[in-house]
């Protein structure tokens, strides 16, 4: 039997019961396909099921209040995800009638639809016989034909998109596409893979040559820039100063507290000789530390963040024009990045 052939027959038998498989609704597929993004699956499933109950059809999602896409996106990361979602709903509803498209060439032309996910989409809800390609993939085949070539440099991925549409299965992509990412992400998994127990353990290269912990290769990108944020909690009565943040940086729209970026790490309450803090505050501000630096990591910076709480709110001498007081219980109604969401939760009441 083909490797594709087994490899349905494994998943016929393994795989997951995800409630984006009961459905042919391209708009449903495209939906999880756009949330699992970046996204293990067991965290995107709440979503998933958010989003689908509250927007069960392309015309829900692309009359929703932006705003309200971002609150339920919260928590998910990656915000232009959420944006995009947005547009492509508008898309469909302005330049597709409203239908939402199933081909390959038609799909990829919605904002924040890819490769991987235009193939996922026109295979799994037309059976189109087009590869997926993601991480799971590269595992899978660069193990299986022990490829050493690294799978994130252009030779890579052309060799890889090649293999990866010989060993399509033309007759079931849609099944054969998502066998894989289950094989990928139960059974061929990148820490602990459980080869002892693999269909594929007898001709599979990487165990035979030991390379299973070698391979996918990969070539090292640059390294990340490290960033300082200063945040400040400045409370008064029933309200609380929140910022938004703007367009062309991390975070674009999204809710945070005043805050000053510094470039160097700052130590104790340092930042009160910064400049930026003297033209906001007098001189007579009281601040206090609250809770050590948290490291957020994203993709190509590694942010450092210290929250300083203002005990005397009548310090504030300059406001910028994106702060604003806040009612604290309207608090959660503005969509928050992980960093202040996470600080909300555990410190203000
Ligand atoms: N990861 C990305 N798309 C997926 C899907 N359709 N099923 C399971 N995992 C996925």
């Amino acid at each position: 039997m083909s490797f594709s052939k087994r490899l349905i027959a494994w998943y016929d038998q393994h795989g997951r019961d995800l409630p984006w498989r009961h459905t042919q609704d391209p708009y449903i597929i495209w939906l999880s396909e756009i949330i699992l993004q970046q996204t293990r699956v067991e965290q995107g499933m709440p979503y998933f099921m958010r989003f689908s109950e509250q927007y069960p059809t392309v015309q829900d999602l692309a009359s929703a209040d932006e705003d309200d896409i971002l609150n339920l996106w919260q928590g998910l990361g990656y915000y232009s995800r959420g944006r995009n979602m947005h547009k492509a709903a508008r898309m469909v509803v302005s330049d597709f009638a409203g239908i939402f498209p199933t081909a390959y060439d038609e799909v990829i032309k919605l904002p924040g639809v890819g490769e991987y996910t235009a193939a996922a989409i026109s295979s799994i809800s037309a059976n189109q016989a087009k590869a997926v390609l993601d991480g799971n993939v590269f595992r899978v085949l660069s193990r299986y034909f022990g490829v050493e070539v690294e799978i994130n440099t252009p030779a890579g991925k052309k060799i890889f998109t090649e293999l990866a549409n010989e060993m399509l299965d033309a007759d079931d992509p849609a099944r054969y596409n998502q066998a894989i990412m289950d094989f990928g992400a139960m059974q061929c998994k990148p820490k602990s893979p459980t080869c002892g127990s693999c269909i594929f353990n007898q001709e599979c290269v990487a165990p035979k040559e030991d390379k299973v912990h070698l391979l996918p290769l990969k070539k090292k990108g640059k390294g990340s820039r490290n960033r300082y944020f200063h945040y400040f909690i400045i409370e008064e009565d029933d309200k609380i100063m929140m910022s938004r943040r703007g367009e062309g940086d991390v975070w674009q729209n999204l809710y945070e507290f005043p805050m000053i970026e510094t470039t160097e790490p700052l130590s104790g309450l340092d930042i009160l000789k910064d400049e930026r803090t003297k033209e906001y505050f007098s001189e007579d501000i009281s601040l206090e530390l609250k809770g050590n630096v948290i490291k957020h990591i994203l993709s190509h910076q590694n942010i450092y963040a210290q929250f300083y709480k203002v005990n005397n709110p009548s310090a504030l001498k300059l406001k910028k024009k994106s702060w604003n007081y806040v009612f604290l219980k309207d608090l959660n109604k503005l969509a928050q990045h992980k960093l202040i969401f996470s600080f909300i939760e555990t410190n203000i009441s």
